[in-house]
């Protein structure tokens, strides 16, 4: 096990380069199964999310190949298996994609039923209402969720909630099926248009993506492609509060800014200077932060993989800041780890208020999830003095190299392995 060891309050100045995006790289590798053929995929970014993936896929038969570490070549031709195990489908939420996926190619697919988080339930209902539309039966058993249909053909799914697994899910499911499929209430989120670029290269009619409608013309088949992933809006705009938080000064490659704009308006609204280019954008912070109120919400609002980080910013805010949780039910568990360095926060269900506060203190501090956790290093990267978080798996799982990306800026942090049992006995 290892914990991150950071010593805050210094500026952090200088160039990072971001990612490729986890929540659209999970999606992408499933959907290979439906090509039946070799697809080059790049910028995939070299996190355990992607290793699981690729894991799973390289288990159903498919062949893996590692061009560079975040370019692989992976040949879907040969799969003959439709069932995830339940101990690879567990390692990742995400797993639920491979539904979809083996559901479209094979007309049959199994996966561990995902249980609740820690950012509260996760159902999956509305995935498998379209899979219905679609013509599919679905059925639990041993905690395995197993779907099937002998023919699939094209329906017609009005999402009862806005859910980006559940649009990509019922893509997957209906590029191949007979027929036209019109999906209306669906999420917005640039994932889900990387989804249907991807797909559409592989020869899928995918039309309406980024909207609210999206209308799929089923084909017979389709083929390998190349495709690159998208740049990672949310490691993009951890990086920028993590500039924001300290007063620093950093330059961005690797970024869409059209993806950034809800974190850009609140940033800028924090008193932040951010100028875009083609595929760069800086953001520095001179001033004082100023106190926003923020909800989070499906694309294009708020994106809820924000929340946690943009809550540490205010926590240093000259005033009242409010922050609204729209999407998770329990989305503030770390809450009690920056009131621990000194912030004033306090939280009623879905709603923080935040008084800001002059400073923050280190602490020990606990990675939570993944964005909580990252959460942490920004609380940590603007206390003064030597703060230590554990359970950074949490962190690793969605963010490449952020320790050596932090270092290229100036950060002081460092890995350290951690005793197991020094853990326990924390504990
Ligand atoms: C994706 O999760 C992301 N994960 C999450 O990011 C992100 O927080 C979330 O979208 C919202 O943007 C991946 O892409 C792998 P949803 P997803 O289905 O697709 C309810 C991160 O930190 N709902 O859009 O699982 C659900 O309970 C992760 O990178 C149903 O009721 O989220 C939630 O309240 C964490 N029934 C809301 O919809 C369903 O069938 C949105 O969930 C599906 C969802």
């Amino acid at each position: 096990m290892e914990k991150f060891v950071i010593r805050g309050g210094k500026a952090l100045s200088g160039d990072v380069v971001i990612g490729g995006a986890k929540n659209a790289a999970v999606a992408i590798l499933p959907a290979t199964i439906l090509a039946a053929d070799k697809c080059l995929i790049e910028n995939l970014p070299c996190i355990s999310d992607v290793m699981a993936s690729l894991q799973i896929l390289s288990e159903l038969g498919a062949s893996i190949r590692m061009i560079s570490k975040n370019t692989y070549e992976i040949d879907t031709t040969h799969i003959d298996c439709t069932e995830v195990s339940n101990e690879l489908s567990r390692q990742m939420r995400a797993s639920y994609y491979f539904l979809g996926a083996l559901l479209g190619r094979f007309g049959a697919g199994q996966v561990a039923m995902p249980g609740g988080c820690n950012l509260g339930p996760r159902p999956i209902d509305q995935h498998l209402k379209a899979f219905t539309a679609l013509g599919a039966e679905d059925s639990v058993e041993y905690g395995m969720i197993r779907v099937r249909s002998n023919h699939l053909t094209g329906g017609h799914v009005f999402f009862d909630t806005v859910s980006v697994g559940a649009t990509m899910n019922a893509m997957l499911a209906a590029v191949k099926a007979e027929g036209q499929t019109i999906l209306e209430n669906v999420a917005r989120e640039p994932h889900i248009v990387d989804l249907a670029n991807c797909l559409n290269m592989m020869g899928a009619d995918i039309h309406g993506a980024g909207t609210d409608v999206i209308k799929i013309r089923g084909v017979k088949e389709l083929h390998g492609c190349n495709y690159s992933i998208i740049p990672d809006q949310i490691e993009a705009g951890s990086y920028m509060v993590a500039a924001a938080i300290t007063k620093g000064d950093v330059m961005l490659h690797n970024v869409i800014p059209k993806h950034m704009e809800p974190i850009t308006a609140k940033l800028r609204a924090a008193g932040c200077q951010v100028e875009e280019f083609d595929d760069s954008m800086r953001i520095t912070r001179t001033g004082a932060l100023k106190p926003l109120k923020i909800k989070t919400m499906p694309h294009p609002g708020f994106p809820t993989d924000m929340q946690p980080l943009m809550t540490v910013l205010l926590c240093l805010a000259e005033g009242t800041s409010i922050v609204t949780e729209g999407i998770w039910e329990n989305r503030f568990r770390y809450v009690d780890e920056l009131i621990r360095m000194g912030a004033s926060i306090q939280v009623d269900g879905q709603v923080a208020v935040i008084e800001g506060v002059k400073q923050l203190m280190p602490a020990p501090l606990r990675a939570l999830d993944l964005r909580a956790g990252a959460a942490m290093v920004m609380a940590a990267l603007a206390a003064d003095g030597v703060s230590e978080i554990d359970e950074t798996v949490h962190i690793e799982r969605g963010y490449e190299n952020i320790v050596e990306k932090l270092q290229g800026l100036g950060a002081d942090i460092r890995r350290v392995d951690t005793p197991v049992n020094a853990v326990t006995r924390a504990m």
